[in-house]
């Protein structure tokens, strides 16, 4: 027990990093983290490596990220990994992305098991390759009765397609007799959409000094908090997810009503 537990803590973890962990535990944490992780590109190219040298290193620190989470007692972490965009990109990269959820899953995925994470990923299956698709599967149906940490992949996720799509098939089943439109509010609405398992995330980070959504749960982040930093995801740490968790635990929510009350 005691070596489990001490294999997942993140590693190098100082004694002012485990300071850091517990009082942050203390003060309560959000229950949904999304996090547009950016910048993999830039920071291959400031070192004159390939763009998916980024993607690889990127790939390492969710691993040190999904680990903090869990530890932390954080309910959902929704990563964006691919969007529906991203095919634009050449197909050498896209065809480097679309096989790192094998590579990350193959090695990751007995810890993943023992550490009780359950696997999702929210997106457009059909597009996908089929080793990459295989792979998140397999995850997701050997960590299905996890009952900790949700590691949701946004893959091949776009969200207003994904709004579109929601809206369509809400029309079906008005035709059909399942819904009624006057009976259509915003919690029925949301059992439409890709995220329909989640709550919606309480915090979003983005790397990379970007301040847009890049089409990323449009409908979900109507009352998150934004966190934005400059450092490219493969330099993200445990530090920073901690900074942005301590920053969310000062802010005041309001939702539109006025504080204290
Ligand atoms: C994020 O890094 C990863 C994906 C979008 C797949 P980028 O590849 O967008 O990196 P930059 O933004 O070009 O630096
Ligand atoms: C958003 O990043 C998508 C992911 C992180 C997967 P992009 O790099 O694709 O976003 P833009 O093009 O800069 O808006
Ligand atoms: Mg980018």
């Amino acid at each position: 027990m005691f070596n489990k537990l001490k294999r997942w803590k993140p590693q190098n973890s100082s004694s002012s990093l485990r300071d850091r962990i517990e009082s942050v535990k203390k003060a309560g944490v959000p229950s949904h983290i999304a996090i547009i992780m950016d910048g993999n590109g830039r920071w291959a190219k400031k070192r004159a490596m390939p763009r998916v040298a980024g993607h690889h290193e990127g790939m390492k620190v969710v691993r040190k990220i999904t680990r903090l989470a869990n530890e932390l007692g954080i309910g959902a972490l929704t990563l964006y990994a691919f969007s529906t965009e991203n095919w634009k990109r050449p197909k050498m990269e896209v065809d480097y992305l679309m096989q790192l959820p094998e590579e990350f899953l193959g090695s990751f995925l007995p810890e993943l098991i023992e550490e009780n994470v359950r696997v999702e990923m929210m997106g457009y299956q059909e597009n996908l390759p089929v080793h990459t698709l295989r792979a998140i599967n397999k995850a997701s149906e050997e960590t299905k009765n996890n009952t900790g940490l949700v590691l949701n992949f946004a893959l091949n996720y776009g969200s207003r397609a994904e709004i579109l799509d929601a809206v369509r098939h809400v029309l079906k089943d008005c035709q059909s007799g399942i819904m009624d439109a006057n009976s259509l509010n915003e919690e029925a609405f949301s059992s439409y959409l890709m995220s329909s398992k989640l709550a919606d995330p309480d915090l979003l980070i983005r790397t990379s000094g970007e301040i847009r959504l890049s089409n990323f749960m449009l409908w979900q982040l109507a009352y998150t908090e934004f966190w934005f930093t400059d450092v490219l995801w493969p330099d993200f740490n445990e530090e920073h997810l901690l900074n942005a968790v301590e920053t969310f635990q000062n802010r005041q929510r309001r939702f539109g009503g006025i504080q204290g009350s």
